[in-house]
């Protein structure tokens, strides 16, 4: 500990925000101060900053009462890459690799270490800003729940509770008005939310990233609730999911994988619907109301968990890293915080696997997972 004395930490938050962010730096900031000494700088609009040089030091008075606030009270830029970047406001039209000036920046702010709370596409820039010897820990943050290495992130519950609280609404006015309510909501490659969500708020039908659904199958689903006397359908679909044999519905906006921009396959659900049923459809499109808002109790303790862990890894040089809590080598019910590689942790999304309990409970439960040959019951 006393090695860190007076020493620099620098944070910031990267890529699209999620309830907790700011439990995550008031953590933080209080163990750097509080436990090591250390003055905090928070880098504004994540790795933009890094590129534009803002920042502004953080002290206790600037972390008090936000721990209960959405959002990041630094700001934060989604899918910008300091290895592939326009600076628009310099004048730049075309994107070029930033990361030496970064790197340099970084170096002359005297830190000794960065703290990235971010996705997989941020602690993947991470990683290879590491590459360069930058000295980070990462915090792993998404509301997608998508990030390998860790069994949970933060953000994920909060938004998992609004949507759900979403369900709860629509459910009633799907039955009163016998109308089948499909409802897209987000996760990109990931269908953590849509599972999770669906199955919390009763879904009858959940389509996934991980299973290319059958437009047959749903319609059956539908078709044979009506048959029962159940007039109304919720169908809950992830907007990174696909028909079988059809594609994934997003917009290109760079060159990696994490530079798309998912959407639209709920209102795809609902035109080929249209097409099938007698019965009315309706489009619900959830969107950033899923990012937005309070964090939860849970995702409150967890970033206090993370920003703290985080913290100690930075003490300890234990830069590369990501703070990670593993419940799969101990206790289920008590999982450790680990530090995993960012190598791993930026290594691409983390998927639900298709034996996950949730899936089984789904299943059991009659839910449709749209597959092309659901049990018979
Ligand atoms: O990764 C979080 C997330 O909310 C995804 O679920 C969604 O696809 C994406 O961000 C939306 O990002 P943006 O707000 O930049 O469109």
């Amino acid at each position: 500990m006393t090695g860190l004395r007076k020493r620099r930490i620098a944070l910031l938050t990267s890529g699209g925000d999620a309830p907790g962010l700011n439990a995550v730096i008031r953590a933080v900031t209080k163990t750097a101060i509080n436990a090591y000494g250390c003055t905090v700088l928070g880098i504004e609009d994540g790795y933009e900053g890094c590129i534009t040089h803002r920042y502004r030091e953080l002290g206790i008075d600037d972390v008090r009462g936000i721990l209960s606030r959405g959002g990041t009270i630094l700001g934060a830029s989604n899918r910008c890459n300091p290895f592939w970047y326009a600076h628009r406001a310099a004048g730049e039209t075309e994107p070029r690799d930033h990361s030496a000036d970064v790197v340099k920046w970084l170096h002359d702010l005297e830190i000794d270490a960065l703290i990235v709370i971010g996705g997989d596409g941020s602690l993947a820039v991470a990683n290879e800003l590491h590459q360069l010897g930058v000295p980070i820990v990462g915090v792993p943050k998404t509301i997608d729940n998508d990030i390998k290495g860790t069994d949970v992130t933060f953000g994920f519950d909060t938004a998992v509770t609004t949507v759900m609280d979403a369900l709860d609404k629509l459910h009633t006015t799907a039955e009163s008005h016998h109308r089948v309510m499909v409802v897209e909501v987000m996760g990109r490659t990931a269908g953590w939310i849509a599972l999770y969500a669906g199955l919390a708020g009763g879904a009858d039908v959940i389509l996934l990233p991980e299973i290319p659904f059958s437009l047959d199958s749903v319609q059956r689903k539908v078709e044979r609730r009506a048959a029962k006397g159940r007039s109304f359908t919720m169908v809950v679909v992830a907007e990174g999911s696909m028909a079988l044999g059809g594609a994934e519905i997003y917009e290109t906006i760079g060159t990696r994988e994490y530079e798309r921009r998912y959407g639209g396959m709920g209102g795809w659900v609902v035109e080929q619907l249209r097409a099938r049923l007698e019965q009315e459809v309706r489009l619900v499109v959830l969107g950033h109301l899923q990012r937005g808002g309070a964090p939860n109790g849970r995702d409150r303790l967890l970033g206090t968990i993370f920003g703290s862990g985080a913290m100690h890894l930075a003490a300890n040089g234990q830069s590369g890293y990501m703070v990670a809590l593993v419940s799969e080598r101990g206790d289920p019910g008590s999982p450790t915080l680990e530090p995993v590689p960012l190598s791993i942790a930026g290594s691409g999304p983390r998927r639900v696997p298709l034996d996950h309990a949730a899936m089984v409970a789904a299943r059991d439960l009659g839910i449709s997972l749209g597959e092309a040959e659901p049990a018979t019951r």
